[in-house]
């Protein structure tokens, strides 16, 4: 069985990081969504939260699991034998960050290879910190996260009670 690593903050789950779950299933026979435990950035949702919106957004998907990891990556992966990552790119300016991540990656671990899926073209310009920003000073952000996302974040705001 072939199985990717999809590692992130997901802080929260955006339609983008749904475009590329989705379409790296169509590689891969399994995901592993790999939300990175970082406790000292400070972070919107709870690593609880964050586990449980994207299981609830895939849940009945047997072929995608969610996982949660700390320190390196690199780790993760050899301690799962899963040498298969998948980071989505955005734009020129996602290009120099993840080329070094990449690169960082492969040097402390050759075996691992991250596999780039571009974004789609409806998804190219989101990114969770925006995505909070404009839920959090009252936008409209229903086409830009998964409904259960869209409730979360209206609770975080305050807009729902
Ligand atoms: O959603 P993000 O914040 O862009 O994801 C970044 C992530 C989690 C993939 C990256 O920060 C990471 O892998 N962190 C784990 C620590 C690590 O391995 N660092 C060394 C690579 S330079």
């Amino acid at each position: 069985m072939k199985t990717a690593i999809y590692p992130g903050s997901f802080d929260p789950l955006t339609n983008g990081h749904v475009d590329i779950i989705e379409r790296s299933l169509k590689l891969f026979d399994h995901v592993i969504v790999s939300i990175l435990h970082n406790s000292a950035k400070s972070t919107l949702f709870s690593l609880d939260e964050r586990i449980s919106l994207i299981k609830e957004v895939f849940k009945g998907n047997s072929r995608l699991s969610v996982e949660t990891f700390d320190g390196l990556l690199v780790n993760f992966a050899k301690s799962k034998q899963i040498f298969s990552v998948m980071r989505g790119l955005r734009a020129a300016s996602d290009f120099e960050y993840e080329f070094q991540l990449a690169a960082m990656n492969r040097r402390l671990c050759p075996d691992l290879e991250t596999v780039f899926l571009m974004t789609g073209k409806d998804t190219f310009f989101l990114s969770s910190r925006l995505v909070k920003e404009v839920a959090l000073l009252g936008g409209e952000v229903s086409s830009m996260v998964p409904k259960v996302v869209e409730i979360a974040l209206k609770n975080k705001s305050g807009k729902n009670k």
